[in-house]
């Protein structure tokens, strides 16, 4: 089958719905616009699992996302969307082109949550944006930005505890977002949640445990990624979730 759309880590497929695609995780790793990269055996089945887990996690917080269910051990069934052409990057620590933008150490706390926009375009290597970048490209509408940014600030609150219940320090991560092709005025997340899309260190040791190792060539990189599954799914799935201790209090 032949996909709509094959980009770095996923393809895209039809299905027989027509609001809704597959979305299938690809073994392979890049970094720095693509310029590196790599094979790594089941990291689409781990970027998946964690995408699941999260999207789960976040739904059930009320967080709208494009997920539907699962189809396999590498894809998901997800609603069609049109992709904002925004990257939308949330900060909590010093970390990677913010170190080098600002001359700060890595590492260091940031004073709050720090949002920046990136526009998503492969041939122009993700420049950074602004809000009047935003308006003059016609990528979104003022509305809508003042609602990502607002996304971007609660997804940050409820990643940051989830990864801390799993000894995990959430430095910073990246989110896209869609309309529905059903309901274009209804934005939800979209794409996916995983070490490839968030610095993630561990809370004790403050080793890094995402897709820097890759970056980096610290060696390790799949062990990480088993690593922080292994820790969310016990930290999801073991405790009461939301809709969990609903259901409880329902029976
Ligand atoms: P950065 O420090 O390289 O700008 O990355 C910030 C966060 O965004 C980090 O968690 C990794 C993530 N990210 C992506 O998901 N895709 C990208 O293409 C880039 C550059 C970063
Ligand atoms: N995802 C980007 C790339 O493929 C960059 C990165 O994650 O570092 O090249």
């Amino acid at each position: 089958m032949t996909p709509l759309y094959e980009g770095k880590a996923k393809r895209l497929f039809a299905t027989d719905h027509p609001n809704e695609l597959l979305m299938e995780f690809k073994d392979s790793a890049t970094a720095f616009n693509g310029a590196k990269k790599a094979e790594f055996e089941n990291k689409g089945r781990f970027n998946k699992a964690l995408t699941v887990l999260l999207y789960r996690a976040l739904e059930a917080r009320g967080v709208p996302t494009h997920f539907v269910r699962e189809a396999g051990d590498v894809a998901l069934i997800v609603k069609k969307v049109d992709i904002i052409p925004i990257e939308l990057v949330v900060r909590n620590v010093v970390a990677g082109s913010l170190a080098k933008r600002l001359g700060r150490p890595e590492g260091v706390r940031l004073s709050g949550p720090l949002i920046e926009l990136y526009y998503k375009d492969d041939a122009l290597g993700d420049p950074m944006i602004n809000d009047e970048h935003v308006r003059e490209l016609a990528l979104a509408t003022p509305e809508e930005v003042v609602r990502l940014k607002a996304f971007g600030l609660r997804v940050n609150d409820l990643l940051t505890e989830i990864f801390s219940g799993a000894g995990l320090m959430l430095v910073d991560f990246k989110l896209e977002f869609g309309r529905l092709a059903s309901d274009p005025a209804t934005v939800v997340l979209a794409d996916e949640i995983s070490p490839d899309t968030c610095r993630l260190w561990d809370a004790q040791t403050g080793e890094k445990m995402d897709k820097d190792r890759f970056r980096r060539d610290l060696g390790g990189v799949m062990e990480s990624y088993a690593e922080v599954l292994r820790r969310l799914e016990k930290e999801l799935t073991s405790g009461e979730s939301p809709s969990a201790s609903a259901s409880l209090s329902l029976s």
